[in-house]
């Protein structure tokens, strides 16, 4: 009878290890990537520093578990054109060829947004407002330079970045006021003039609030019926361990997909940090007072919230999965904790943890996690 137990409980034993180690080396072998090869693209951003200074480590992450790249910074506004007509393409030749050579699809982010954009695009030498005309050929320029230059390579295009506000309006931002929405057609079309190829997504933050939903939805279907050339919505997903609530999130994947688009989540990572007067939005302007209240994880992060941190991973991926009708790729802000914006937005000098690896480049709980799924 003992003999009995003790032979039963060993081989328990002994299948429960083989278990968790076929577990381990699957999650070792495949990547993210192919774990969810059947259900949509997974995504990360590469940062100029990245670009700059490459790290083994870091690119055998991002080789093994993403299938699609974003640049981070590289292709902004004031990073591609800082003065007019004067183009430095060093680090986006840079993170075009780590696409190129690694065989990853390339998202070209982003060609038209009022944030990171120099004055003189919007103003002219006198420091007024720029004619309708001038804007207009100064954006189509910009465009052709840009996109026209890597045509052919990038798999998908941030072509209009944030242009509606929360509560369901079109932003004033200069490209507004000066050209109206009109600048919205204008850039997705010299988008696809100069690149046939490439998806072209209409990408924005807070995507779950209701109005704003309503507006993007209906504005992304009327644009496209009258022959706006727009591939997909792309949902930042800069969300927060109780923020958004996940239901209003998949109500508003389901109304863009009944727009006929696709869905893209482009810079998904999870907020730990307490949110500073409840603010919730990614305007990169926003800035508030620093105090150590606001940065209660300095020495590292707490058993509870790290097991937070995993459970709002499952549900975020869980919510994806059951949409992958709809949604072509989800994309990471970033492979570890220590390169994502959440450091320093909207307060300055905070230490979060809102991605799969650590500062280390060790995989988080988060990260096993999603194999399961
Ligand atoms: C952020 C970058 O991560 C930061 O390095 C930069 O200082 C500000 O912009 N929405 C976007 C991204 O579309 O381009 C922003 O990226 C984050 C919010």
């Amino acid at each position: 009878m003992r003999r009995r137990q003790l032979i039963k409980s060993t081989s328990m034993a002994a299948l429960a290890l083989i278990a968790q180690r076929a577990r381990f080396v699957a999650a070792n072998d495949v990547g993210l990537k192919d774990h969810f090869k059947d259900d949509f693209l997974v995504g990360t951003m590469l940062s100029n520093e990245i670009l700059t200074e490459p790290d083994a480590k870091h690119q055998a992450i991002v080789t093994k578990d993403f299938n699609a790249i974003t640049a981070e910074n590289c292709m902004k506004w004031e990073g591609i054109q800082p003065s007019k007509g004067d183009f430095t393409w060093e680090l986006a030749d840079k993170f075009i060829e780590y696409g190129v050579a690694n065989q990853i699809n390339i998202v070209g982010h982003v060609l038209v947004w009022h944030s990171q954009t120099p004055d003189y695009v919007f103003n002219n030498w006198l420091g007024k407002p720029r004619s309708a005309k001038s804007l207009g050929e100064m954006m189509q320029k910009h465009i052709h330079a840009l996109a026209g230059r890597y045509a052919g390579k990038i798999w998908a295009w941030d072509v209009v970045n944030e242009a509606v506000t929360d509560d369901g309006k079109w932003r004033e931002s200069p490209w507004f006021k000066i050209l109206g929405e009109d600048f919205i057609r204008l850039a997705f079309n010299t988008a696809r003039e100069v690149d046939d190829k490439a998806l072209l997504v209409y990408n924005d933050y807070n995507m779950h609030l209701p109005k704003k939903r309503d507006f993007i939805a209906a504005f992304t279907r009327y644009f496209k019926t009258s022959g706006m050339p727009i591939d997909a919505i792309g949902m930042q997903g800069h969300v927060g361990l109780d923020f958004p609530d996940f239901k209003e999130l998949e109500r508003s994947i389901i109304a863009y997909g009944k727009t006929g688009l696709k869905v893209h989540f482009t810079e998904l990572d999870i907020d730990v940090l307490p949110a500073a007067w409840d603010y919730i939005g990614a305007e990169i302007s926003t800035e508030f007072e620093y105090s150590d209240k606001l940065n209660p994880y300095v020495d590292g992060l707490p058993k509870d919230i790290e097991q937070k941190l995993t459970d709002r991973y499952r549900e975020f991926f869980t919510l994806c999965l059951k949409h992958r009708d709809i949604i072509e790729r989800v994309s990471l802000w970033g492979v570890h904790d220590g390169e994502n914006w959440k450091n320093g937005f909207p307060v300055k000098g905070r230490t979060n943890y809102p991605l799969l690896f650590d500062r280390k480049l060790e995989p988080k709980p988060a990260y096993y996690e999603l194999f399961k799924l």
